[in-house]
């Protein structure tokens, strides 16, 4: 294992490596294929076809050649991507400027497992905090937990932002309309309040007796002003009904912060832990997810969960690069962004469960990968980050697909599912629901990577004048990634598949830190003024104008909306 000095330097060094210029080189050879002719070469399809426990990953639609591959896995060998996947399982502070352990992988590793960050084995504690989480949801669940009324408490309302949001709001919907959990998720409900604005509570209270309803509210550090000020309404919702003793019923939570999270009133013996060398948007196998996604549907649930997320991370521990489907999804999209240009990737699930998978990801990979310094601090010499997007199939057909087809070129990612959720509306036609939905998910890659011709267009009796607009001119990249079906094992799975590719893969090659979040600090701070000077001039005349320290447009604005409100 190498030292962190050694893997700072080798990342630091990775624009300027031959590796680097090799591949840069090999564009020009790369700018002279079309995936139409790459396509017609089987053997290059078979070797780009990789399966990992029933999790198929295709990756014969991108733009590359063996040579590329062997290029890739060079350059991932010169940035040491394999020491850094070991010190990152090894619980090494690769987090250099929070100077932590980055060990999400630990939050679903089996009871059996030790991974030690800082001397010490966290299996233990994480273990401690699920047999918690298991035994209050069981209570919660069988109704031995009762409200301040003696009603079973049947509504779970879960505060929290970004991280303490996304994950597990991805997670849920993906299980709802699973056969198993959701029968045993029947007659109980979860919701999410995410945003501070006050459509958003309303909309997650809407039609909630407080008697029935169980509130967690979940922030990594405890001071997020959103979920605070969430959590401060949604507690005096409850109190006015049930009065102030309720919240001991009521309201628990999930933080790294127990010391705030009894400041706040809630009983720390309420409260679920997790540990700093989780990153807010990593923590969805923490208390998390696992504590709101457990009183919907019952620990053995999420824990099936945890157990496909840990087969996946196994496999990106210990398999070769040239057989690793989370390596080799971080070595395309190194290619795709850095050395063939296209700076976005769609995420195009050919499922209605998956419809939250795209805006976790966009958390995962853009908090994480959108950095502009190297681990060093020195400026990069390119562009690292990734702008991910996506929405179902088919609805995105019927959206954007327009403009990843004839406009710009955007990397795709296409993930199909051979069994629906749903059998049950599978009979009587003779193309299911389900098959022309996956009609669709194999045509569209196969449209994006071959096009149509002129000449092709000329033989359909197309009138010249339509020729240059019928025209597709294909070669844009997709991967197309087949599971078996879609439950709690493999939506575990999918989340370590893209945890591990972009965390890791991604940011390792690209030499940046993917586990600080600097960028998002600034609005904060500037939302801190603005909100003191309106307390200001709430408290003072209204007439005041808040001159104080903003720019002529911010001003204006501010009273604009000020003398709005007054009215
Ligand atoms: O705004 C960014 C962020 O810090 C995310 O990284 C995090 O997931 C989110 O805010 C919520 O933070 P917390 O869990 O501490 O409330």
């Amino acid at each position: 294992m190498c030292d962190g000095k050694e893997l700072e330097t080798a990342s630091l060094q990775i624009s300027q490596t031959p590796e680097w210029k090799a591949l840069e080189d090999h564009v020009t050879e790369i700018e002279k294929t079309h995936l139409r002719d790459l396509l017609r070469d089987g053997h290059r399809s078979d070797t780009l076809f990789h399966e990992f426990n029933k999790i198929i990953a295709d990756f014969s639609r991108q733009r590359v050649t063996s040579k590329t591959l062997e290029l890739l896995t060079n350059l991932a060998e010169r940035a040491k991507l394999r020491e850094k996947i070991n010190a990152m399982f090894a619980g090494e502070h690769i987090n250099t400027t929070e100077d932590r352990a980055v060990l999400h992988v630990a939050l679903r590793s089996p009871r059996t497992k030790k991974i030690v960050a800082d001397g010490v084995d966290v299996v233990p504690d994480v273990w401690q905090v699920l047999d918690k989480i298991k035994d209050f949801s069981d209570k919660v669940r069988s109704g031995e937990w009762l409200g301040a009324t003696g009603k079973p408490l049947t509504d779970v309302v879960a505060i929290g932002i970004g991280g303490s949001f996304l994950g597990p709001l991805f997670v849920h919907t993906a299980l709802r309309t699973d056969q198993t959990a959701s029968e045993q998720g029947r007659g109980r409900n979860l919701r999410f309040l995410a945003n501070v604005d006050p459509v958003d509570v309303a909309r997650a209270l809407n039609g909630l007796k407080q008697e029935t309803t169980l509130v967690v509210v979940v922030s990594k550090t405890f001071t997020t002003a959103e979920t605070m000020l969430n959590a401060r309404t949604v507690r005096t919702w409850l109190t006015t009904e049930l009065g102030p003793a309720a919240v001991a019923k009521h309201m628990v939570a999930v933080s790294t912060n127990l010391k705030l999270v009894k400041e706040f009133g809630i009983d720390p013996n309420n409260a679920f832990a997790f540990w700093d060398w989780v990153g807010g948007r990593y923590s969805v196998c923490s208390a998390v997810g696992m504590l709101p996604l457990s009183l919907q549907y019952g620990f053995d649930i999420t824990e099936k969960f945890l157990e496909g997320a840990h087969d996946v991370d196994d496999h990106f521990r210990t398999a070769p690069f040239e057989d690793n489907i989370p390596v080799l999804l971080g070595l395309m999209g190194v290619w795709n962004t850095t050395f063939l240009g296209y700076p976005s990737l769609a995420i195009l699930p050919y499922t209605q469960a998956l419809s939250k998978l795209a805006p976790h990801i966009q958390q995962v990979s853009m908090e994480s990968n959108g950095k502009g310094v190297a681990l060093d601090g020195s400026k990069l010499s390119f562009e690292a980050g990734e702008i991910d997007f996506g929405e179902p199939g088919t609805n995105g057909q019927h959206s954007f697909y327009q403009l990843i087809h004839q406009g710009r070129v955007v990397p795709c990612e296409f993930i199909g599912i051979v069994k629906s959720q749903q059998s049950v509306y599978l009979k009587g036609e003779v193309v299911s629901n389900h098959d022309e939905l996956m009609c669709n998910f194999f045509a569209q890659a196969d449209a994006l990577a071959t096009g149509k011709t002129p000449i092709e267009l000329r033989a359909e009796n197309v009138p010249d004048s339509l020729i240059p607009h019928k025209t597709f001119t294909g070669n844009r990249p997709s991967i197309s990634i087949l599971l078996p079906e879609l439950n709690a094992f493999t939506v575990g799975q999918i989340l370590a598949l893209y945890e591990n590719r972009i965390a890791v893969q991604q940011g390792f090659i690209w030499g940046i830190n993917s586990f600080d979040q600097w960028g998002v600090e600034l609005g904060k701070v500037l939302a801190s003024k603005v909100r003191a000077e309106m307390h200001t001039c709430r408290t003072k005349d209204r007439n005041v104008s808040p001159t104080d320290g903003f720019n002529h447009s911010t001003t204006k604005l501010l009273n604009r909306y000020l003398e709005g409100k007054a009215r």
